[in-house]
């Protein structure tokens, strides 16, 4: 019997009561199909963890990770830890040291799913974001100098390698032609006139090795624009880093909300883990109440099936969250309902089944 290996990191506020969820559903279609397994080891690790031991992970955290086949992921960071700790130490240093330099995102507006814009049809919304996930605006790199002086002066580097842009870029023109979609470069390059006038030419670069795919250029400011006035410009799009975060936390706005939004972080080569999660984070203000929406978690455990190439099973799971959302009677409170974290995920299972 085939076995995949999965790390669990729960982290921090909604995480534990979402990836609940999205484990319970992994565990039920092993059971259901009978052909592969799921083996689980679960990691205490995150912020309550960083109180006690003084580190977001284990010492050897990235060594015992790189064991298992993929990662699920909840959430990470928590008042009482500064962010920029939290997530360095975790979150950002799993999607850097396993090279997962692709971030795939879908903002997709499933049948059902409550959509703020007036005037767009359901299918005008279905658009998959390739974010560059290693470097660019995150590349943490920088100094701080004078710190506190009255001359303190603070630098972040962007950095932009001609072998970071050139292999997302591929990987979007690749994705666009096997699925026959327009491929929509976001870039900036009138203000940054260094990193995205280098990311533009090597867009067009690579372009000339696909003839057959049809492209679009937009600057980010008027993509954001876009988006909200004319979403079904867009199909397959390519982005850097901060710019994939940004706009995709719009695209969860326009596709059902945070409480949908799923993301998977790949190494396509698979030389190291990838990992799923939600791309929302550890919400606070909701945490502990059992109020989560687990269907963001639900999407990414149905990216994660893709990638272990049961894509019957993947499909099965985003259909059961879309027969959920039109039926209407088991949905958290972002999306109007009064069920519990739970409640949904059982029900999910329990379709499953049928
Ligand atoms: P957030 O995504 O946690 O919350 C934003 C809003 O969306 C909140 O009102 C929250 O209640 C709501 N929301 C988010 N997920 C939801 C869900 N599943 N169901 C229902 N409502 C949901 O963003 P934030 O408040 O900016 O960040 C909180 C913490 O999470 C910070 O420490 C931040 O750094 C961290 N963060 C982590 C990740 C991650 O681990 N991938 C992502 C984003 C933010
Ligand atoms: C996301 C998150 C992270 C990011 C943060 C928590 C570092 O916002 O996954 O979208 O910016 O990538
Ligand atoms: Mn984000």
């Amino acid at each position: 019997m085939q076995t995949h290996k999965i790390a669990v990191i729960a982290g921090d506020g909604i995480g534990p009561e979402v990836i609940n969820e999205g484990v319970k559903v992994l565990k039920k279609i092993a059971e259901l199909d009978g052909s592969f397994q799921f083996e689980f080891e679960f990691f205490p690790w995150g912020c309550e963890y960083y109180l006690k031991e003084g580190r977001m992970m284990a010492e050897n955290g990235m060594e015992i990770l790189s064991g298992f086949d993929a990662v699920l992921l909840g959430a990470v960071g928590y008042p009482g830890v500064p962010d920029h700790i939290s997530l360095w130490d975790l979150l950002l240093v799993i999607r850097k040291s396993f090279d997962q330099y692709i971030n795939l995102r879908p903002v997709k507006l499933l049948k059902g799913a409550p959509c703020p814009l007036k005037d767009v049809k359901r299918e005008e919304i279905n658009m998959t974001f390739i974010r560059e996930n290693s470097e660019g605006e995150y590349a943490g790199s920088g100094s701080w100098l004078f710190r506190g002086k009255p001359n303190e002066v603070v630098i972040q580097d962007g950095v932009f390698s001609r072998h970071g842009c050139e292999r997302v870029i591929r990987y979007a023109y690749e994705l666009a032609r096997k699925e026959k979609k327009t491929l929509t470069n976001v870039s900036k390059g009138n203000a940054l006139n260094y990193s995205m006038v280098f990311w533009d030419q090597i867009f067009r670069e690579v372009g000339k090795d696909y003839p057959d795919v049809e492209t679009h250029s937009l600057m980010v400011d008027a993509a954001s624009m876009f988006m909200v006035k004319d979403p079904a410009r867009f199909q397959i799009v390519v982005t850097s880093n901060l710019f994939g975060d940004i706009l995709t936390d719009l695209g969860a706005a326009i596709s059902g909300g945070m409480g949908l939004a799923a993301g998977a972080n790949l190494n396509p080569e698979r030389k190291f883990p990838s990992m799923f999660e939600p791309i929302h984070g550890s919400a606070p203000d909701i945490a502990g109440k059992g109020i989560a929406n687990p269907l963001a978690t639900v999407w990414s455990v149905s990216q994660m099936l893709d990638f272990f190439g049961h894509e019957d099973w993947g499909k099965r799971v985003l259909d059961v969250i879309e027969e959920m959302l039109v039926e209407n009677t088991c949905l958290t409170p972002d999306l109007g309902g009064t069920a519990k974290t739970w409640e949904v995920g059982d029900r999910v299972v329990e379709k499953l089944a049928k």
